[in-house]
């Protein structure tokens, strides 16, 4: 099991089609407290890559599988996966849960799940989160905390912490020097 101050390098998967946007920005200062922290991060903008959705073949889950069996750019992403012992799950709130770009992601790492425990053990998680509402609970982002919650418990990885908070416009979310800085100790803690 990865503890603290074993993760050397991390991940962090955009799920925002904003590149520069709420929660893009927050996960640069998780990334910048991981960094901080002495570790290597690499970030996969998902808009920018061509992931088809999970077709339910199962031929992921068989025997020798080679995993999964869709040939699209989510065969780059998961190399950078394994070999990453934190990853940093950013996404916008989309209709009072993740982004379809996020949902995408997740639904594919269900190929990872036939070797969970070389996979998904160990793995430090953190995630972020923008909405437009005031409210977490009634913009949704709640329901997809719940999600990432039930699928990394379910998968044997740890989330070391979330931080989320209520955005609209691209970048707004600088205005909340408090929520940034939370963000920053997450990306620190992230790593030990
Ligand atoms: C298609 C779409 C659906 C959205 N659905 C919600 C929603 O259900 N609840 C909410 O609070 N905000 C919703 N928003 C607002 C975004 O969550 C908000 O602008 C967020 O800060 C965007 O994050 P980003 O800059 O990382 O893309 C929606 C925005 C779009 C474009």
């Amino acid at each position: 099991m990865t503890g603290k101050g074993q993760v050397r390098k991390v991940v962090v998967l955009l799920g925002s089609p904003r590149r520069k946007g709420n929660s893009a920005l927050l996960a640069a200062r998780i990334a910048r407290g991981a960094r901080s922290a002495g570790a290597k991060v690499e970030t996969v903008f998902l808009q920018d890559l061509n992931i088809a959705p999970c077709k339910s073949c199962y031929a992921c889950q068989k025997e020798n599988s080679k995993g999964c069996s869709i040939n699209d750019a989510m065969q780059e992403v998961y190399p950078k996966l394994l070999g990453a012992e934190g990853w940093v799950i950013a996404s916008p709130v989309y209709w009072f849960t993740m982004s379809a770009q996020t949902k995408l992601f997740m639904d594919r790492c269900f190929a990872l799940l036939a070797n969970a425990k070389e996979s998904f053990a160990g793995k430090r998680i953190a995630i972020a989160m923008s909405y437009g509402d005031a409210d977490p609970f009634v913009s949704g982002c709640v329901n997809a905390l719940r999600t990432f919650q039930d699928a990394f418990r379910y998968a044997g990885a740890k989330i070391v912490g979330m931080v989320y908070g209520s955005a609209f416009g691209a970048g707004e979310i600088r205005t909340n020097e408090a929520l940034l800085k939370e963000a920053e100790k997450l990306g620190r803690d992230l790593v030990g």
